[in-house]
């Protein structure tokens, strides 16, 4: 194959990237841009499906133009995507009727509620392997269809599409041409039966969704289309989609049952590969679709953490604590503990493997000695003893102890949150050489989608540790902090639910 490089598309809640890799795995460039997060009213989250067009467009050429490449450089283009958030647009004009509702936003939560109360839960969980909750795409879509003015009657009639992100750019990228989502997105918006891999008849009467809006779901390593938008006279193949989540746990070559990864990114989510078993989960975790590739489905146990490198960003930009990500290892620093701080950030609710939707953000043990360094250290923890929570709850559905953890994303760069991080978990905590696994991910499956690699053995030699974590205090001594934060817990859902 005389192409050199596989572009990796991955949009993600902040950001839109594009990375081109070569055929070693290796980074070649980058290019990234954020974009307008909306918070129309206290728990509501949007973001402009325009504007994440526009700038996953801007950064595709951007890293073309820094390359000097032509489409003709690129052998297949992946795309990879926060999950869950949810866009319907018009089939005739492509414009969204509404602003895409994303996965942090809680409007629904209290339609979740009755169902819950109403006994839906077991019967959801075992289609979809998920819990009932906000989070997934299938009421923030009936929402939608329920509220937009005139929706409804236009879904009937088959003038709209909903789609999760990877679907939204599917369809930008070919004008139109294909409305697909891959399994692994399909997994996540609670319509899907994991079982079956196709739309459930019995859930889209529950939530009310006619099948017209739906996408096509396909395997997520084949060529599905070439991209039109990019240079007309030479399409590029468009031969991978994986959730976000699902592709880091790819990139990090977890594809051996019992393999765990952990991603850092505005929220953390813990995978374990289960091969082609589906695992429900006796601890609240969730079940879902890891991929699908020659035709073999293979799934995944996740906890997933609303806010992790979230709770970064809202000291810097909501606090102003820090001026930027970076600089919150140095403040941390300045402190050896939190002094007894310990914040809880469910900004979002909480996730797994609580799963309190009305649960919010609290700070507990404050003194009059407490100062930015601690508030700070204690944001920075907090993201430690959440992915803890998780990693307990695996180990306890698997019944063996997780051996080691593969971390990757924006904030396994800070040094101390990964040795806090292995000091809680007491399990070694390992980086990889290529970090931004989630695009690396993308890049593989689209690269195996055309031949560009040969087989998953050909590319699994291509992860390499970049640096081991191992404990540097005792369970002993981790105790009593590990103690607080429970409590800490414990009080902010006793709030909640008071
Ligand atoms: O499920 C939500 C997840 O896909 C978001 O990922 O990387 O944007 O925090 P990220």
């Amino acid at each position: 194959m005389s192409e050199k490089y596989i572009l990796a598309l991955d949009q993600g809640t902040t950001s839109s990237r594009a990375i081109l890799f070569d055929k070693y795995g290796q980074i070649c460039h980058v290019a990234q841009k954020e974009f307008t997060q909306l918070y129309p009213h206290p728990g509501w989250v949007e973001h402009d499906a325009e504007e994440i067009w526009a700038s996953q467009f801007s950064v595709l050429a951007e890293t073309m133009a820094k390359a000097s490449i032509t489409t003709s450089d690129i052998a297949a283009m992946g795309i990879t995507n926060q999950r869950e958030t949810t866009v319907v647009w018009d089939r005739n004009t492509s414009r969204p009727i509404y602003n895409a509702i994303v996965w942090q936003d809680r409007r629904t939560a209290s339609f979740c509620d009755r169902l819950k109360a109403d006994g839906l839960a077991p019967m959801i969980q075992q289609k979809t392997g998920l819990v009932p909750d906000a989070y997934f795409s299938a009421t923030k879509l009936k929402w939608i269809l329920d509220n937009v003015s005139g929706a409804r009657e236009k879904a009937v009639k088959g003038e709209l599409a909903f789609g999760t992100i990877d679907c939204w750019l599917s369809w930008k990228l070919t004008n139109g041409k294909v409305h697909v989502t891959d399994v692994s997105n399909a997994s996540r918006t609670m319509l899907m039966n994991i079982e079956t891999c196709e739309w459930d008849t019995d859930l889209l009467k529950l939530f009310d969704i006619p099948a017209s809006v739906l996408p096509e779901i396909i395997p997520s390593s084949r060529v599905y289309a070439v991209s039109e938008s990019v240079v007309k006279s030479a399409n590029i193949p468009l031969a991978g989609i994986a959730g976000d989540q699902q592709a880091a746990l790819f990139g990090q070559q977890c594809t051996s049952p019992g393999m765990v990864k952990n991603t850092y990114g505005t929220g953390c989510f813990m995978l374990m590969h289960t091969g082609d078993k589906i695992v429900h989960s006796a601890n609240n975790l969730l079940t879902t679709v890891a991929w699908k590739i020659n035709n073999r489905v293979e799934y995944a146990v996740e906890g997933s953490i609303f806010i992790g490198g979230a709770v970064v960003q809202w000291l810097r930009d909501g606090l102003h604590l820090i001026r930027s990500s970076a600089d919150i290892e140095e403040l941390a620093s300045k402190v050896k503990d939190t002094d007894g701080v310990y914040m809880v950030p469910a900004f979002a609710g909480l996730g797994a493997p609580h799963w309190n939707q009305h649960a919010r953000g609290a700070v507990f043990g404050l003194t009059r000695g407490t100062t930015k360094a601690h508030i700070a250290r204690a944001c920075l923890e907090s993201i430690a003893y959440q992915t803890r929570d998780v990693l307990k709850a695996m180990e306890s559905d698997a019944g063996l102890p997780i051996r080691e953890l593969r971390v990757d994303g924006g904030a396994t760069i800070n040094n101390l949150l990964m040795q806090f991080q292995c000091d809680v978990l007491q399990v070694p905590v390992v980086r990889p050489e290529v970090y931004e696994t989630t695009a690396l991910g993308a890049a593989y499956l689209a690269g195996l989608g055309v031949g560009y690699w040969e087989s998953i053995a050909d590319i699994q030699q291509q992860w390499k540790a970049a640096k081991h974590f191992f404990p540097q205090h005792t369970a002993d001594e981790m105790a009593p902090y590990i103690k607080g934060w429970n409590r800490a817990v414990k009080a902010s859902i006793a709030w909640a639910d008071a």
